[in-house]
Formats: structure tokens, C-alpha cells, sequence
């Protein structure tokens, strides 16, 4: 249990310090301690559809490479080569082959990571055994890739459950059947902290989200979810259909919407490295990519039904770039907090009783970094 202090009794609870929203040292214990021990969300299995595809993610300080092997199954790798130590592959994608081969010297693996070929060298010349690519647990939920750096971690779902934002709940939305219709990339001058803390809190809604919480009417209030429902669902305003540039358009809804009595958003975030934003006609999922103490990149993809995705007289536009909108709406206080927290006059940041995420976010960071 975490002890009270001072600042809890009178309303506030204390965030992130000065330091931890900038020194270099902290960001890179960060990246041993959280992002080298938790599994965090790596990309899409529909990006891995055939034997030989590849994904290229950094995961904390370390590129990883992940894999479909010849039975299927996803495979993970540090992307090193075992002879001097090059980075094997530099692109994610498809037509590949089945072999991983060094740009260096043009030693080969195998999707199962066996060194396989090592030009100029007699073949028994080398015990290729020991050579073998150092691999990295990796598992998937939801269509969802995750990737583990520790080779004890507990398993994928038990991890996923001891989440306060219960994240195994919007499993009933089906999000494996969905198709990914687009992916946006931001480079954003922001600690990845001061990115989840805001995702956190609706206390900004209001003011930073016009267009967001006219939609979503509790959120003006600075909750995040509604008191009168017990499923974490947020109800749209009345006669509102999506999260959407345009109302009642011709979009299929998501699995498991037609149940509810009224058109809802559901969120999640999965620490430390994803969010998941549910609304009635798309699946909205954000990976962050920590690159610095003050930058870090943001990957956000759009699923769709796929019966939406292949119908190509649907226009999607209308509904990515909403997202989109409240995501640059997110991105610009986020800098501008950055430059705040980087003042010599700033010690730390606080919490009131109505940020209560942020306070989880801070009780599970403070666990596993201290
Ligand atoms: S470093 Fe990869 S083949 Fe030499
Ligand atoms: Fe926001």
C-alpha cells in the first residue's frame, strides 16, 4: 500500500517530478525496468500474414524482430546478428523469403533463428549451434502483437488482467475480426508519461476537446466514465451515432454494439505502451514508442469491420480524421507541457481526487522504477 502523504490529505497526490519528465538516466532505467520487463503492444498480427513477413519495433532500448514462421506461429528475435553483432533487418513488410540474412557479411537465418548459412566458410567449419538468434517472448490478444524483453514474464492474459483499466473487458468488441484501414505516425516532443497521464484524465476535455465532448457529453464533466453504468461505457449525446466528422453514416458497427441500449465509447490503457479507444463504428489503437526523455513516437491505427474496409464506396475519412483531430488537439498540450516541465522553476506535477488514473499510473510506475 501506498503510504499518504501529506499532499493526498489536502486534495493533491504527487505526479512525476521535474526529473522524471527529463533526465536521460531516468528514461533509460524507464526503459530497463518498465519497457524491459512488461509486455508491451508491438503492432498488428494482419501485418504478419504470410511465412517470412516481418515486423521491426523498438521495444524500450532494444529492435526487436518479429516473425511468421512456417507453421504459423509468431516468432521474436533481438535484431542482432550473432557474428559481430549488426542489426540484421531495418524494414518491416512482406516478400522477404524465408531466410533472414545480415546485410554485413550475409550469414542467414532461419525463422526459427538457427544460423543457417555462412558464406565463404566450409559448412562444418563453424559450430553454427551456438550462433543462434537470442529470442524474445511474444504472444498475441485481440489481432494485438505483444512483445515481452523478459524471458519470465507471466503469461499475456494474467498480465492483461491485472490492469486497473480492465482492458479484458472490450475483448467482447471482437477486435481480431477487424481490419486495420490506415495508420497515422506522430513525432511528438512529449515524455511518454506526460502522454499516458493525459489520456488518463478528462479534466482537460472540455477545454482542449470541444468537438470530442459535444459528442460525449460526461466528458465535459472531467469523468472519464459514467456513474450510471457498470460496463465503463460513456453514452454519446442524444441522436449522436460515432465519433465522427459526420452523424449516421452508413458504417457497420462494431461486434457486440447492437447489444447496448446506447450508442457508447469504451477506453482502456494498457500499460505502459497502449491505448484502446472502442467507439460504435471503429477501433481506434495507439502504440507509443518512447525515443527520448522528451520525445516520443505515436502510432495510431484505425479497425474497421472488414465488410467497412472493402467496400470501397464508404468513405472512412470522416471518422480517421475526427480521431485524428482529438489526437493533435492531445499532441499540442502534451509539448506544451513538455516545455513546462523542462523550467528550472518546476519541481513537480500533482493530482486531484478527480485524476485518480493518473494516480494508478503513478502507484504502478513508482513499483516497478523504485
Ligand atoms: S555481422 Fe552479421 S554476418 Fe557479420
Ligand atoms: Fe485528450
Amino acid at each position: 500500500m501506498a503510504t499518504m502523504t501529506e499532499n493526498q490529505i489536502h486534495g493533491l497526490s504527487e505526479s512525476f517530478t521535474r526529473e522524471e519528465y527529463n533526465s536521460q538516466e531516468i528514461f533509460n532505467d524507464e526503459m530497463q525496468k518498465i519497457y524491459g520487463t512488461n509486455w508491451c503492444f508491438a503492432g498488428l498480427c494482419e501485418s504478419l500474414n504470410k511465412i517470412g513477413d516481418r515486423l521491426v519495433v523498438d521495444i524500450g532500448s532494444e529492435s526487436i524482430l518479429i516473425l511468421r514462421n512456417r507453421d504459423g506461429e509468431l516468432r521474436a528475435f533481438y535484431n542482432v546478428c550473432q557474428h559481430r553483432g549488426s542489426n540484421l533487418c531495418d524494414a518491416s513488410g512482406s516478400g522477404f523469403g524465408a531466410a533472414i540474412t545480415c546485410p554485413y557479411h550475409s550469414w542467414s537465418y532461419s525463422l526459427e533463428g538457427a544460423l543457417v548459412a555462412t558464406p565463404l566458410h566450409e559448412k562444418d567449419s563453424i559450430d553454427r549451434e551456438t550462433l543462434h538468434l537470442k529470442s524474445v517472448q511474444v504472444d498475441q490478444w485481440q489481432g494485438c502483437i505483444f512483445v515481452s524483453l523478459d524471458p519470465n514474464t507471466k503469461p499475456l492474459l494474467e498480465w492483461l488482467d491485472e490492469h486497473y483499466s480492465r482492458p479484458r473487458e472490450l475483448e467482447k468488441f471482437e477486435m481480431s475480426s477487424l481490419v486495420n484501414a490506415g495508420t497515422t505516425v506522430d513525432e511528438v516532443s512529449a515524455n511518454w508519461k506526460v502522454l499516458a497521464e493525459n489520456y488518463s484524465e478528462c479534466l482537460h476535455c472540455a477545454v482542449v476537446h470541444p468537438e470530442l465532448v459535444d459528442l460525449v457529453p460526461v466528458y465535459k464533466t472531467g469523468k472519464t466514465i459514467q456513474d450510471d453504468r457498470k460496463d465503463w461505457g460513456v453514452s454519446l449525446a442524444d441522436g449522436k451515432t460515432s465519433l465522427s466528422h459526420k452523424q449516421n453514416e452508413s458504417l457497420a458497427l462494431l461486434p457486440s454494439m447492437e447489444d447496448l441500449d446506447e450508442y457508447s465509447v469504451f477506453g482502456a490503457f494498457v500499460y505502459p505502451n497502449m491505448l484502446v479507444d472502442i467507439s460504435p463504428t471503429v477501433a481506434v489503437l495507439t502504440r507509443y514508442v518512447p525515443r527520448s526523455p522528451t520525445h516520443t513516437t505515436i502510432f495510431t491505427d484505425y479497425l474497421f469491420p472488414k465488410s467497412v474496409v472493402d467496400d470501397k464506396s464508404l468513405d472512412l475519412e470522416p471518422t480517421i480524421s475526427f480521431s485524428d483531430m482529438v489526437n493533435q488537439q492531445d499532441i499540442a498540450v502534451c509539448e506544451r507541457v513538455q516545455r513546462g516541465v523542462a523550467s528550472r522553476s518546476f519541481i513537480r506535477a500533482y493530482h486531484t481526487k478527480m485524476e485518480r488514473y493518473c494516480h494508478q499510473l503513478i502507484l504502478r510506475y513508482r513499483s516497478e522504477i523504485n
